[in-house]
């Protein structure tokens, strides 16, 4: 890494081992998010980190981005997918396709982290095959009318503005995939309506709420680019998504390696720390090198995406390798860990039901396979 990507990091791992990491367990038993932490966030720049420094950001490349997310992700999972879904999807959205205008309203104030983004894509009935939404923008005098409801939506309820996928299609003229605007929303909107806050199982500290849309009035300069192409606009936003929860998954990983290689050096069996037996070696080194696999392949599609290739594969190969990794790696640490890894008292507990999310969220395990076989197919 860079000078300036070691900086970086040791930056945000001293934020996370002073402001998050003592607070994980508390915020994760009180289903609480830290909102005070965002602010912090954006004091560190950390939420305009990938947004030019003409809007306000800090204009960096990627690797470093996701460096700081892993960081992060290795204090609190929670605080990271706020992070990550504020700095991948609607900022990225909103720079790739907002007018000057919409940049200038919404953009420089998201880059220095006075609002938080969010994305609303999901439905209900519309998760993977999220073309299917059918939250309706309904054409009227200088804007658009929106009516429908989304689900699994993270910030939707404390954050500021969120970039919402609706059809701009009509009931007698469907046109699947290319009848979706993506309209920036914000949460203050007359109409917007936060519905039930979820209990997970894991990062339960990150709100997800439903949101419903009951006539809310969007004016034309709320919608991004064309009014045909927001569910385009929404895949490639979640093609920069996707690295994210990679270098996320990554972090509860590397966490999880810690607290593991930590109790089995303290951890005495059989008169000796159980580190010095070959299964336990075995264990905590096939731990490693998944997260060193799951690291390069991230930060392999943060270099596609810095020299402006297609990301898409690379992008879904991350987010699946790297989720699989802090499965297998969140498993092995609660083993480690014996009957305590499988008690509140010890944070590898958390880690493990944190894990799971990641291969679900932003496109489930299944999805990341599809579209890394239809790219094949299409070489
Ligand atoms: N970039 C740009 N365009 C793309 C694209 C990409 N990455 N992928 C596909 N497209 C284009 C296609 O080329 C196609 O256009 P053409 O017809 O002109 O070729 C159009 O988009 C539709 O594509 P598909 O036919 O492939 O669409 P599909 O309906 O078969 O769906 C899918 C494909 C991959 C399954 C997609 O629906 C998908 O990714 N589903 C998962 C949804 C998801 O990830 N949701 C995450 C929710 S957000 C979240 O979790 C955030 C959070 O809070 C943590």
């Amino acid at each position: 890494m860079t000078e300036e990507q070691l900086q970086i990091q040791s930056l945000a791992r001293e934020f996370a081992e002073g402001e998050l990491r003592p607070h994980a367990e508390e915020w994760d038993r009180d289903a609480h998010f830290p909102r005070e932490v965002i602010g912090s966030l954006g004091e560190l720049g950390f939420l305009g980190m990938l947004i030019p420094e003409e809007w306000d950001g800090l204009g960096m490349d990627t690797t470093t981005y996701l460096t700081a997310l892993e960081e992060i992700a290795r204090g609190d999972a929670s605080v990271a997918v706020a992070m990550s879904v504020h700095n991948s999807l609607p900022t990225q959205m909103i720079l790739a396709h907002g007018s000057d205008a919409q940049k200038e309203r919404w953009l420089r104030p998201m880059a220095r982290g006075e609002l938080l983004g969010g994305f609303a894509l999901s439905e209900a009935e519309a998760g993977s095959d999220a073309a299917a939404l059918a939250a309706q923008a309904t054409r009227t005098d200088g804007g658009w009318v929106l009516n429908g409801a989304k689900a699994w939506i993270t910030n939707g309820g404390f954050g500021d503005v969120m970039v919402v996928m609706a059809r701009t299609d009509t009931p007698g003229d469907r046109r699947g995939a290319k009848g979706i605007g993506a309209f920036i929303v914000p949460t203050d909107a007359e109409g917007y309506i936060v519905g039930k806050k979820e209990d997970k199982m894991g990062q339960r500290a990150s709100e997800t709420v439903g949101i419903a849309f009951k006539e809310l009035f969007v004016a034309d300069d709320q919608l991004l680019g064309e009014p045909g192409m927001g569910f385009i606009y929404a895949l490639q936003g979640l093609d920069n998504g996707r690295m994210g929860i990679a270098a996320l998954a990554t972090g509860i990983a590397q966490a999880a390696l810690e607290h593991s290689l930590g109790y089995a050096a303290e951890r005495k069996q059989f008169g000796t720390a159980v580190r010095e037996f070959q299964g336990m070696q075995w264990k905590l080194a096939n731990m490693a090198v998944r997260i060193e696999a799951a690291r390069a392949l991230t930060h392999r599609a943060a270099a596609a995406k810095d020299a402006g290739e297609p990301v898409s594969r690379l992008s879904s190969m991350a987010k699946l390798f790297a989720s699989e990794a802090a499965m297998y790696v969140t498993t092995e640490a609660v083993q480690v860990h014996g009957g305590y890894g499988y008690v509140k008292e010890y944070p590898v507990e958390r880690l493990f039901r944190d894990a799971k999310v990641t291969e679900i969220y932003e496109g489930t395990s299944e999805v990341q396979r599809t579209v890394i076989a239809r790219e094949l197919y299409r070489q």
